[in-house]
């Protein structure tokens, strides 16, 4: 086994469907003056469409980096409705969502669609975060492991080992995903720190050795203030993707700065 390499924590805000232009801009502006001068992690703040490029003329320039929640798989064309990975990045993404559960739950997203969406966004170099995850059912019947295995094989079919670098996994169980509520758990941390390392395999057996050590692997499903720090301790775990507890810029940066 090589050695484990020294993996930049990225920390990204999913704001999902919250937020008028004005809120984002202003949670923006927030984030910008109390995040500055954090150098040692990455943050990506993920705006609904509307709002990417407003947000963006805030915080160009900064510590922040911009993300959407969503892609298409083909470049242009008769799509209504749909954008490009080379539109979010002439509003200034650098980063995509895809494959979240909540896509994959109410807008028939498959790992297919998944497949062509990375292809793509690889191709016009725009980092990815590929979201994997099992639901209650499935952890139940103690088939995680198998689900995540798949969702990862298929997600990246013909994906190419120098492309790895575009792509951080999100390890998002559906279980903990708090749904704007607070009555889901997140994982344990020993539960999640399995799951990465099951991921990190599986990484392994996929590319090679390299490629699993140095894929940035994070955790998502109700990541808090006050649990950031004992995820984040767990040698596998390299960031969060966080939902409900990102909305508010004061408590975004306590998991910025919490650990
Ligand atoms: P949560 O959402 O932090 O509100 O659980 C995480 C996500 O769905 O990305």
């Amino acid at each position: 086994m090589v050695k484990i390499r020294q993996i930049k924590p990225l920390i990204a805000a999913n704001w999902k469907l919250n937020k008028t232009v004005k809120e984002a801009v202003d949670s923006a502006a927030r984030l910008k003056i109390i995040l500055s001068g954090i150098k040692d992690r990455d943050i990506a703040i993920c705006p609904p469409f509307t709002a990417l490029e407003e947000v963006h003329n805030v915080i160009k320039g900064t510590n922040i980096m911009l993300g959407a929640q969503d892609v298409f798989w083909e470049e242009k064309g008769a799509f209504t409705g749909e954008v490009s990975p080379m539109m979010l990045k002439d509003v200034g993404c650098s980063y995509v969502i895809i494959g979240h559960s909540e896509r994959r739950e109410y807008f028939k997203e498959t790992d297919e669609t998944v497949n062509k969406k990375i292809r793509l966004c690889v191709a016009d170099e725009l980092n990815v975060i590929l979201c994997v995850g099992e639901n209650i059912e499935q952890r139940k019947a103690e088939k995680q492991n198998d689900v995540v295995e798949e969702m990862l094989t298929k997600g990246l079919k013909n994906v190419k080992r120098e492309d790895m670098k575009f792509i951080t996994i999100a390890y998002e169980p559906v279980w903990a995903i708090s749904s704007g509520d607070s009555s889901h758990k997140p994982a344990t941390a020993k539960d999640a720190q399995e799951m990465h390392a099951f991921i990190r395999n599986t990484l392994g057996m996929m590319f090679d050795d390299s490629i699993a050590q140095s894929t940035r692997i994070i955790y998502g499903g109700s990541m808090k203030p006050d649990n950031v720090k004992e995820l984040m301790a767990k040698k596998d775990i390299n960031g969060g993707l966080v939902g409900g507890a990102s909305l508010e810029p004061e408590s975004f940066a306590k998991i910025v700065n919490g650990f």
